[in-house]
């Protein structure tokens, strides 16, 4: 099948199971064509709550699919590709941060959205890179251990002088492949672009940019900007993206190596097995884990609007 039939026939049997199909901003273009919903994760999150269908495929990766899950119980909820997740997630467990509560108490935990359920259920509160801000400021504590990416927590740090941060080391390792160097070459090579950064990247980039914000906010901010020319530091498909969107404008990726291979381990064909019953993952998960897990991210919503 070509793969404008593969995406007709998705379409068909989107139509004849009434399955949703969410897509985060990191799928190819192929997916986003065939999605219901195409957003970064905090968007996804509320629009997850607010779906109708009982069917949701997530094309994305785990905790994105878990999320809509402890959103949503009595839908059902498959992760399109079963392999993809994300290497952040996985750093910290709960037993490593409820160790470091306990040498910090009082502490506020501000999990990013970036991590398993286990791990949510240790947190007050989570954030995605949209919402970090103005969740971090909204809470009613003034200490706050950020967890577990530190480039988030560091920009988050700066932007909210207010409040006393408490850092852990981890972080994206797709993001952590560029720094300053990638930076000063793309800005030589193309001394009229803006630069758009997501926060996952490291200090001594996000130093040069134009814009900070998260994959959706960095569409935005491109789609309606006035300038004509943009490098774009994150996820390459949000490059290859914007470049259809908007084909008048100019886009360039801040290193060839931005690319996240979990995200992109998602194909148009798992999409369609997926709808066939043929393949994918439902999410399961116990309802003692679920309602622990879904308390901060309730928080998130109640502080993000
Ligand atoms: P967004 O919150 O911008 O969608 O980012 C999620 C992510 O995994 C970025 O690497
Ligand atoms: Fe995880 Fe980074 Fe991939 Fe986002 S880009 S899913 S944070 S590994």
């Amino acid at each position: 099948m070509t793969v404008r039939q593969l995406q007709d026939e998705i379409s068909k049997l989107k139509t004849q199971s009434g399955a949703c199909i969410l897509a985060h901003s990191y799928m190819s273009q192929a997916i986003c064509e065939v999605a219901d919903f195409v957003g970064d994760s905090y968007a996804l999150s509320v629009k997850a709550k607010s779906a109708s269908a009982d069917k949701v495929i997530m094309c994305g990766v785990r905790f994105m699919a878990e999320v809509v899950k402890m959103l949503s119980p009595q839908k059902r909820v498959y992760l399109a590709n079963p392999t993809a997740g994300c290497p952040m997630a996985e750093q910290m467990d709960r037993e490593l941060i409820e160790q470091v509560k306990a040498r910090y108490p009082g502490y506020a935990v501000v999990a990013y959205i970036n991590t398993t359920a286990e791990l949510k259920t240790v947190a007050d509160v989570c954030v995605t890179s949209s919402s970090a801000v103005k969740i971090c400021r909204a809470i009613p504590q003034k200490d706050v251990l950020f967890i577990p990416d530190i480039n988030l927590g560091t920009f988050v740090k700066n932007q909210v002088p207010e409040k006393n941060f408490k850092l852990l080391s981890g972080g994206c390792p797709t993001h952590a492949r560029v720094g300053e160097k990638e930076v000063l070459a793309a800005k030589k090579a193309h001394p009229d672009a803006l630069f758009l950064v997501h926060p996952e990247c490291v200090p001594d980039v996000v130093k040069h940019a134009d814009y900070v914000g998260s994959t959706s906010g960095i569409t935005e901010y491109a789609k309606t900007s006035p300038a004509a020319e943009f490098i774009i530091g994150t996820e390459n498909s949000i490059t290859e993206r914007l470049q259809f969107e908007c084909a008048d404008k100019k886009f360039y990726p801040l290193s060839k190596d931005l690319v996240c291979h979990n995200m992109k381990a998602v194909t148009l064909t798992d999409v369609y097995n997926c709808l066939k019953g043929e393949g994918g993952e439902e999410i399961t998960m116990s309802e003692e884990l679920r309602l622990a897990a879904v308390k901060p991210i309730e928080k998130m919503i109640e502080y993000g609007g």
